[in-house]
C-alpha cells in the first residue's frame, strides 16, 4: 500500500496568541510541526507540509532531518483550501493511494491511532478517529438555545486516513460548490463515499490555546 500524508501547518495561530505561526511554537524545545512530522514519518515516507506564505523557510528548517521525503508548499486562506493545496501535489501517486491529512495543532497523535487508520481504509474510502464528548454541548444562544444528546456524540480528530481518488474528488467538488467543513472526512461523508470510525485519542488533543500548550509542556516533562 502507497501511504503519503499532507500536513497542515499553514495557520496563524490567532488564538495561540504568539508572534509566530503557530506550527512553529516549540513544545519541549521542538517546534510542534516536527513533533506531528516526526510522527508521520514512523508510517510514511512522504509528506506534503503546508506553510504560511511568509514562513516557508522557518517551517523547512523546522523540518529538517526528519527521516521521510518532505515538500513543503504554501497553504491556503482556510484549511480547507490548505488540504487541497498540499492533496494536488500527491496526485501522480494515483487514486488507490492513502493519503493521511494531519494537522500539525495536534503535535502527540500517538502512532497507535495511525495504525487503526491504516487497518480502517482497507475498507472504507476514508476514516476518522473519534473520542466520546466529555461536556455537554448546545447548539444556540440565549432563547434559541437547545440541547445536543451526549452519548450519541464523538469529537472528531486527525489524522484522518482517505483513498487519494476520494480525497481530491471530494476537495475539487467541495471547492467548485462552495461547500466548506472544518474536516476532511465531512466532505467524503457529504459526496457519498464510505467513512469508517477508529478509537481516537485523548493524547491527539488540539493544540488550540497557551493552556493547551502549557498543559502539553507539563505532560511531556512529568
Ligand atoms: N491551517 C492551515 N491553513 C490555514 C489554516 C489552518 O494549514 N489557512 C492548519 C493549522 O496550521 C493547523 C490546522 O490547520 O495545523 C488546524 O487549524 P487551527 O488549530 O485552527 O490552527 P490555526 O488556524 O493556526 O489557529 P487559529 O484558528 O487560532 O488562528
Ligand atoms: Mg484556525
Amino acid at each position: 500500500m502507497t501511504i503519503a500524508a499532507v500536513l497542515t501547518a499553514a495557520g496563524s495561530g490567532s488564538r495561540l496568541g504568539r508572534d509566530i505561526p503557530k506550527a512553529l511554537v516549540p513544545v519541549a524545545g521542538v517546534p510542534m510541526v516536527r513533533w506531528a512530522a516526526s510522527a508521520l514519518a514512523s508510517v510514511t515516507g512522504r509528506i506534503v507540509v503546508t506553510s504560511p506564505a511568509d514562513a516557508l523557510a522557518d517551517i523547512v528548517a523546522a523540518l529538517h532531518g526528519v527521516p521521510a521525503e518532505i515538500d513543503v508548499v504554501v497553504g491556503g486562506e482556510t484549511r480547507q483550501d490548505s488540504v487541497r493545496a498540499g492533496i494536488q501535489s500527491l496526485a501522480e501517486l494515483g487514486d488507490d493511494a492513502t493519503v493521511l491529512v494531519h494537522d500539525a495543532a495536534r503535535p502527540f497523535m500517538p502512532v497507535a491511532v495511525m495504525g487503526r487508520l491504516l487497518q480502517a481504509i482497507e475498507h472504507h474510502d476514508a476514516a476518522i478517529p473519534v473520542l466520546p464528548v466529555v461536556d455537554t454541548i448546545v447548539t444556540g444562544v440565549g432563547a434559541d438555545v437547545s440541547y445536543l444528546h451526549r452519548p450519541s456524540l464523538g469529537a472528531v480528530q486527525t489524522p484522518q486516513a482517505f483513498r487519494l481518488g476520494p480525497l481530491l474528488d471530494s476537495h475539487r467538488r467541495a471547492h467548485a460548490d462552495g461547500v466548506e467543513a472544518t474536516d476532511d472526512g465531512s466532505l467524503a461523508l457529504h459526496y457519498g463515499y464510505r467513512l469508517g470510525t477508529v478509537e481516537g485519542d485523548p493524547l491527539g488533543a488540539k493544540i488550540t490555546y497557551a493552556a493547551d500548550l502549557e498543559a502539553a509542556e507539563r505532560r511531556l516533562s512529568a
